[in-house]
């Protein structure tokens, strides 16, 4: 039974790159795409080189004609499926397993790559103090609470209501989580707001939006000059289907069947690539590593299926909000 579903998902998948492929090359001969060009061209410090804190690199000029959007990110069918399990944000051993097993992995990350860009200490209890992050996509909240622990001034929003909700019940059962302001909005509405914040998080929540490139544009016109702006998906690779759908999903069912399209999972190039439009330069990029042996996870220059990435805005960023 559970070879049969095995086998007809992997002879989709055998469909599905296909046209993937198809779309992908049809964007690598499109005179108007720069994507060649880039992927030649953009370096980005991988995890192992990253192991002393380093300057940041001058970057580089923003590109000609930066501006925000808004297009709506919301993608209802995707939304529908939070609203179902919202109840399960701080069950850890519910749908939403695999985020608080990756939790300490990817504060690991946000930790040090932050710290490194904004300078300062990432061995001192609350790092973050005086710093102001937006969640974007928070869920429950299970990495906004930790992020305000470690002192930022953070405002965590959804466009599900009741995650927001349970985020709110849940962070008022700690002191040191309640100063979170949590909203039931999007990204492109607080840009509207004129929002604009030091860092900007948005962790597993781009392969659920309606559109990738305009959301990235959000984010960016949400971030300050000078600001970072972190992001994690995953890859869309054949790894990635075995591993997050078919093992995921049907084989150990850690998520509900149908939580991820494969289709709408992002390549490392492209999210460099309109995060690059958006005028932010990513700077550092880590893979999530699971070992089924410990049952961990661990940070890896292997971004084959989860991956982290922070991006920098230029202080000299002259991009209007609009
Ligand atoms: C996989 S969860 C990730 C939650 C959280 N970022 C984390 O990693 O713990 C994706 C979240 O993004 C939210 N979401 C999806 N599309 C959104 C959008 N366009 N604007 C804001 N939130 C969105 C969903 O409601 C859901 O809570």
């Amino acid at each position: 039974m559970a070879s049969k579903l095995v086998r007809n998902r992997l002879r989709t998948l055998c469909r599905i790159s296909q046209l993937s492929n198809a779309r992908f090359n049809n964007k690598l001969r499109d005179p108007n795409s720069n994507f060649p060009s880039l992927h030649n061209q953009v370096k980005w410090r991988s995890y192992s080189e990253v192991s002393q804190p380093t300057p940041i690199n001058p970057p580089p000029p923003p590109s000609p004609n930066p501006s925000t959007t808004s297009t709506s990110s919301l993608n209802e069918f995707e939304l529908a499926k939070f609203s179902a399990i919202s109840e399960t944000w701080w069950d850890a051993e519910g749908p939403f397993k695999p985020l608080h097993m990756m939790n300490p992995t990817r504060l690991a990350f946000i930790r040090s790559s932050l710290c490194r860009h904004f300078r300062k200490d990432p061995n001192c209890t609350r790092p973050f103090e005086g710093l102001k992050f937006v969640d974007v996509g928070c869920g429950g909240g299970i990495l906004t609470e930790p992020l305000a622990r470690m002192g930022a001034t953070v405002m965590g929003v959804d466009a599900v209501d009741k995650n927001i909700k349970i985020a709110r019940l849940h962070a008022d059962l700690d002191p040191k989580a309640s100063s979170i302001e949590y909203r039931c909005t999007t990204a492109e509405n607080l840009v509207e707001e004129q929002r604009q914040f030091d860092a900007v998080i948005s962790l597993e929540v781009i392969e659920h939006v309606a559109d990738p490139a305009g959301f990235c544009k959000s984010l960016s016109a949400l971030t300050i000059p000078g600001g970072a702006t972190v992001i994690s998906t995953i890859n869309r690779s054949m790894r990635a289907y075995a591993t997050t759908i078919v093992a995921a999903e049907y084989l150990l069912q850690w998520l509900p069947k149908g939580t991820h399209q494969w289709s709408s999972f992002v390549t490392p190039e492209e999210l460099v690539l309109i995060l690059q439009r958006a005028s932010i330069t990513v700077q550092e990029m880590a893979g999530f590593v699971y070992n089924p042996l410990t049952g961990r996870w661990f940070l890896s220059d292997d971004i084959s299926v989860n991956y982290i990435a922070l991006g920098t805005k230029p202080a000299n960023s002259d991009e209007t909000l609009d």
